[in-house]
């Protein structure tokens, strides 16, 4: 299967890594373009290529790591066809301001910036350092929320998680489990858990 990733900052690379660590194919964008992204396609090896935002955006699965003032343009610029996108953003402006959300979690506003993709809210409880290193962690595997409104998106995502070596946990859908992995505000957010057994 193959991953595209839209962002390629802290939070993107350590997905990446994890991602081609477990012998997913991953389309690597940002906004300046593949020749920026030499040095990172280098470091993660031979299943990553740099590709465009729409490159990335075309695959099956796509990891949207922006941070939040971009979400909006970006989601709303392309054209969705039913991908996956596995939302890790935090609602989060400059100056470390809360977004508005009108009353909505998080990947709600983000499912409505993408239109015609299914959201499912996976990965932004953990710092990038936590997030890159080793899932398994004495005898056991490092936790991952993750909530959706749609079951067969839902599976699709736990299967990356558990292929790239974390316990998935399934917290709903998103209007309860996306509260409890909201930051700031959820309780989920920055607990490092290992699933033993
Ligand atoms: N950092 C954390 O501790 C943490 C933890 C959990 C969740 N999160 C969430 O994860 C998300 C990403 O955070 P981050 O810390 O990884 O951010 P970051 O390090 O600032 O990286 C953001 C990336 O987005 C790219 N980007 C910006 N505008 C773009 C555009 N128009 N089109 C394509 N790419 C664009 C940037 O590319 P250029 O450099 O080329 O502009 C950069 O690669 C945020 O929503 C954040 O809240 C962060």
């Amino acid at each position: 299967m193959k991953i595209g990733i839209i962002g390629a900052g802290s939070i993107g690379m350590a997905f990446a890594k994890q991602a081609t660590n477990a012998g997913f194919e991953v389309i690597l964008s940002n906004s300046r373009g593949p020749a920026s992204l030499t040095g990172a396609v280098k470091a993660l090896g031979s299943k990553v290529k740099a590709g465009t935002v729409e490159e990335a955006a075309a695959a099956e699965v796509v990891f949207v790591s922006l941070q939040w003032q971009h979400l909006q343009s970006v989601l709303s610029g392309i054209k969705w066809k039913g991908q996956i996108i596995i939302d890790p953003a935090n609602p989060i402006l400059p100056g470390f301001k809360l977004a508005d959300l009108y009353g909505k979690t998080s990947s709600e506003v983000v499912a409505t910036w993408a239109n015609g993709a299914t959201v499912v809210k996976a990965f932004n409880t953990l710092t990038p350092s936590v997030l890159g290193s080793d899932p398994h962690v004495q005898g056991g595997s490092r936790v991952i929320f993750y909530s959706g409104n749609n079951e067969a998106a839902k599976q699709t995502v736990s299967a990356i998680i558990k292929k790239i070596g974390f316990a998935g946990v399934d917290l709903g859908r998103l209007d309860e489990g996306g509260k409890l992995q909201q930051f700031p505000g959820g309780p989920l957010p920055t607990l490092n858990l290992v699933k033993m057994g």
